[in-house]
């Protein structure tokens, strides 16, 4: 299986996993079984999910069974928001390492360069972007505090690697200036309408692994009903036509214009035949032309950006 290899640790990263963002509930804990089956070795789950539960349901089912041993799986998890204060990550890391029924993360991401105030779990988990009444709570967190709560984690072996989400050029480097166990792994939005060259060069630069998320585009959202009206990635002409020749699908392409270049994906999908279509994304390559034909499609696009529940959460402005 194609991986990249974490800068810190060493530690390989699976080129293409399994997105858990809207894997239904009530499923989740088969369908994480039958991607183990299928071959995944990489679940991307985080606590806004809702599904973390279920998710280790599947997982540990599939340990029990011998399918995988722990070693074998990379499990990646995310920091909500409402829990960005130094007091807050360890309790939630472990909580949800709770949720999975691991003791480890292998990967634990703060979801969003955002701090919101702090919900007690008991109360509402998971606590999304809203309080009670309805409005967004801003609290004063800086990122410092974060991470250095983050790099505990490494210290207390609750997290084998640590990274960011959602984070663009100025918040990386800032980061770096004070972190003593710097990020390993960017995960952001990145798809042939919204292709951020300039945050890919300064993640190879900075020697920071990427995660490719909704390498589909607007597919991913419509099952939410907040699709932009734009075409589908998966039936746009240049798409279409270089999956012909190769005799692939278009989402195998669309997944390959990333790996190619060392860019991690994690597709989601709810159905066995997608699900494998997609892991068996690697065993074609694209030419240099194609892979900058497909770039061409660059909109500036992009699906997932909180300013639209919340001006004052402009972290993309
Ligand atoms: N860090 C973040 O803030 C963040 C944000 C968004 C997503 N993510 C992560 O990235 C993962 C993937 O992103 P995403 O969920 O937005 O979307 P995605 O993987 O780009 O797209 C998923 C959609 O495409 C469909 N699909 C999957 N495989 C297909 C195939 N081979 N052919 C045609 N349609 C296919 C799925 O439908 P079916 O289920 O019906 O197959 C679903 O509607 C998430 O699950 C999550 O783990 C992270």
């Amino acid at each position: 299986m194609a991986t990249v290899v974490l800068k810190r640790t060493g530690d390989k990263m699976p080129l293409v996993g399994f997105g858990l963002w809207k894997v239904t509930k009530s499923s989740c804990a088969d369908t994480v079984y039958e991607a183990i089956r299928a071959g995944y070795r990489l679940l991307d789950g985080a606590g806004d999910y809702g599904n973390e539960k279920e998710a280790g349901e599947g997982l540990r089912r599939a340990l029990a069974d011998g399918l995988v041993k722990r070693e074998e799986i990379f499990v990646t998890s995310k920091l909500w928001n409402t829990f960005h204060k130094r007091e807050h990550v360890a309790a939630l890391a472990q909580k949800q390492l709770e949720l999975w029924g691991i003791d480890y993360f292998d990967l634990f991401l703060v979801h969003f360069p955002v701090a919101l105030q702090y919900v007690d779990p008991n109360h509402r988990y998971p606590p999304e972007w809203w309080g009670d009444d309805g409005k967004v709570h801003l609290q004063n967190t800086p990122m410092q505090e974060t991470w250095e709560a983050m790099e505990a984690l490494v210290d207390s072996g609750k997290a084998k690697n640590i990274g960011v989400s959602n984070c663009q050029g100025s918040i990386i480097l800032d980061i770096l200036r004070y972190a003593r166990i710097e990020p390993q792994v960017l995960q952001v939005e990145l798809h042939p309408y919204l292709t951020q060259e300039a945050l890919v060069k300064l993640a190879k630069t900075l020697g920071l692994a990427i995660t490719a998320y909704s390498s589909f585009g607007p597919q991913g959202y419509v099952e939410l009903g907040i699709e932009k009206d734009v075409p589908s990635l998966l039936s746009v002409e240049s798409v279409a036509s270089i999956a012909a020749e190769h005799k692939k699908t278009p989402a195998q392409v669309l997944l390959r214009w990333a790996t190619q270049r060392g860019i991690a994906v994690i597709p989601k999908s709810n159905s066995a035949a997608r699900l494998a279509e997609n892991l068996d994304c690697n065993s074609f390559n694209l030419t240099e032309d194609q892979i900058k034909s497909i770039s061409t499609l660059n909109i500036n696009l992009r699906l997932n950006d909180p300013s639209e529940i919340d001006p004052r959460l402009g972290i993309f402005a």
